[in-house]
C-alpha cells in the first residue's frame, strides 16, 4: 500500500476529500502523515478524526527553514511516504526538501495556471474580469505555484457572486486531486513531463 503525505495551512478540504478517498479505495494508498505550519489550523483538527499522524509545527520555534524541512523529511522518511500531496500549504519548498523529496512533491492550486499565482488566485481573477477559471495540479519547484502541469480543469463562470465561485472552484478541486494522485501512484496515463522528474518519478 502506498503512503501518501497531505501539507496544508488551514481548513483542510482538500486533505479530508483525499482521506476520506483512500478511506474508500478510490486512492489505493493512505494518508501516513499530515504536516501543519499552523497548529491551530482546522486541517490538525481533521487529522485528529481521520486518526492520522500529524506533525503541528510553528516554523518561528525553528532557527531556520532549513532546521524545520529537516524535521520534516525525517517524519517522511520514518512514515515511508512515496507521493507529498501540497494542499493549501503556504509555504515554498526550499532545497532540504526538495533535495529529499523533489519529483515526488505536487501542488493543487485554485486557477488555470500559470496565470494568477499566489495565496489569492480566485479573488485576483475574479477581479481580472475573467470568465473561465479553474484547477491547477502541478509538480512543485522552488517557486510560488511553479513546476511542470500535470492536469487541469475549467471552471466557466461569469456570475459575480465570489462565494459561489469559490463554491465552485473547490468543489472542483476534489474530485481533480483524487483522480490525479490516483493516477500517479498507479501510473496511469503518462504525463507530458520532463526527463529528471519521470526518472525521480519512478520513486513513487
Ligand atoms: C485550495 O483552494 C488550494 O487550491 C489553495 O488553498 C486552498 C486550500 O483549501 N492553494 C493555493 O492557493 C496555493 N497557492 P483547503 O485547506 O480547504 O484544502
Amino acid at each position: 500500500m502506498k503512503r501518501i503525505a497531505v501539507f496544508a495551512s488551514g481548513n483542510g478540504s482538500n486533505y479530508e476529500a483525499l482521506a476520506c478517498a483512500c478511506d474508500e479505495g478510490a486512492i489505493p494508498a493512505r494518508v501516513a502523515l499530515v504536516v501543519c505550519d499552523r497548529p491551530g489550523a482546522r486541517v490538525v483538527r481533521r487529522a485528529a478524526d481521520h486518526a492520522t499522524e500529524c506533525f503541528a509545527f510553528d516554523p518561528k520555534s525553528y532557527a531556520s527553514k532549513a532546521d524545520y524541512e529537516a524535521e520534516i523529511v525525517r517524519r517522511l522518511d520514518a512514515a515511508g511516504v512515496d507521493l507529498v500531496c501540497l494542499a493549501g500549504y503556504m509555504r515554498i519548498c526550499g532545497p532540504t526538501l526538495l533535495g529529499a523529496y523533489g519529483g515526488r512533491i505536487v501542488n493543487i492550486h485554485p486557477a488555470l495556471l500559470p496565470a494568477f499565482k499566489g495565496a489569492h488566485a480566485i479573488r485576483d481573477a475574479f477581479d481580472y474580469g475573467v470568465k473561465v477559471y479553474g484547477v491547477t495540479i502541478h509538480y512543485v519547484d522552488d517557486t510560488i505555484d511553479g513546476g511542470r502541469i500535470i492536469s487541469q480543469r475549467a471552471v466557466p463562470y461569469e456570475g459575480d457572486d465570489i462565494d459561489e465561485l469559490e463554491r465552485l472552484i473547490h468543489a472542483t478541486e476534489h474530485p481533480l486531486y483524487v483522480e490525479t494522485v490516483r493516477r500517479l501512484l498507479t501510473g496511469g496515463p503518462a504525463e507530458r513531463n520532463n526527463d529528471e522528474t519521470n526518472e525521480k518519478r519512478e520513486k513513487i
